[in-house]
């Protein structure tokens, strides 16, 4: 009866971001921001789920009205599994950032390849159409946005990763039929590739690590793009600068894009990013 009553009462559609740790994540401002811009009623908050608790986490958070979440490290593979159904670019990622309840129950989705793409083209006006790419990493960052990346058709995608047997096998299984236009190799394997747009998708600065990465890797007038951000150029932004790169980026902008995206699918709203995007920078 309660519970009955308590229902009725609580209308307001309830998202959250789940990961371990959590507490850094950006999530509840953007999504904050979207709602007040949109007018869509909802709330958005943190949730905080033990490394061996996930499926328990979401179940206690579909109970209290749970509609949708983010997932964030270390859970986005457990999500995945744990959906009823998930998108083609969720599988071909391995790995969801999306949870969207449905009729059928939860619907898993991959949104980062999509907010990458959006930052580039949308934000940084690079189209990687017709361009080199190079990948740097084969972890689970880089999986999520090799895909996407392809579907851009670039003429050429390089990965090329410390461990070389991860490269070769990523490239294998998101791309099984890109023929030579999808190459992989060590880090080495990158130099004097002259790329236009080089990615940055290793951990090396989250685990303040140096990255060592060969000389003539950038083009004229390329770009490098680092997926984490930071508040002053990320140390891969600063070592492309001294090593010939035209412009860099921070992973700020594909933050915000895999949040509008996100909020799309749960929503059918898409909401403008540029004043999100510009309120998060004077924050960091
Ligand atoms: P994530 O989910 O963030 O991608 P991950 O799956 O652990 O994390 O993958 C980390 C990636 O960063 C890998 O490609 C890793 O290279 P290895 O496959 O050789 O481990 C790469 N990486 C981490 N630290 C690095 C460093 N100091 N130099 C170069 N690559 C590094």
């Amino acid at each position: 009866m309660e519970q009955t009553i308590r229902r009725s009462i609580d209308m307001t559609d309830h998202y959250a971001v789940i990961g371990n740790p959590v507490a850094h994540s950006k999530s509840p401002q953007i999504h904050a921001a979207f709602a007040a811009e949109t007018g869509e009623d909802i709330d958005f908050s943190r949730l905080l789920a033990p490394l061996d608790g996930f499926r328990r986490s979401v179940d206690e958070f579909l109970a209290g009205n749970g509609r949708g979440l983010s997932v964030t490290l270390p859970f986005k593979l457990e999500a995945l599994q744990l959906a009823a159904r998930a998108t083609e670019r969720a599988r071909l990622a391995g790995a969801a950032n999306c949870l969207k309840l449905d009729d059928a129950g939860w619907h898993a989705d991959n949104t980062d390849g999509a907010g990458l793409l959006t930052d580039l083209i949308d934000n940084l006006g690079f189209d990687p159409g017709g361009k080199r790419v190079l990948l740097i990493g084969a972890g689970g960052a880089a999986r999520g946005i090799l895909r996407p990346l392809l579907e851009a058709h670039p003429v050429l995608l390089h990965v090329a990763n410390r461990t070389r047997q991860t490269a070769v096998e990523l490239a294998q299984a998101c791309a099984p039929n890109a023929g030579g236009k999808v190459t992989a190799g060590d880090i080495a394997s990158a130099a004097a590739g002259r790329f236009d747009l080089v990615i940055n998708a290793t951990s090396a600065s989250l685990r303040g690590d140096d990255l060592a990465l060969p000389a003539g890797l950038y083009a004229e007038g390329s770009l490098a793009y680092d997926l984490v951000y930071a508040r002053d150029s990320t140390p891969f932004m600063q070592l492309a600068l001294s090593q010939g790169a035209a412009r860099v980026a921070d992973g700020l902008g594909m933050l915000v894009e895999q949040a509008a995206e996100s909020f799309f699918l749960w929503r059918g709203l898409r909401p403008a990013t540029a004043p999100v995007l510009a309120m998060l920078r004077n924050t960091l």
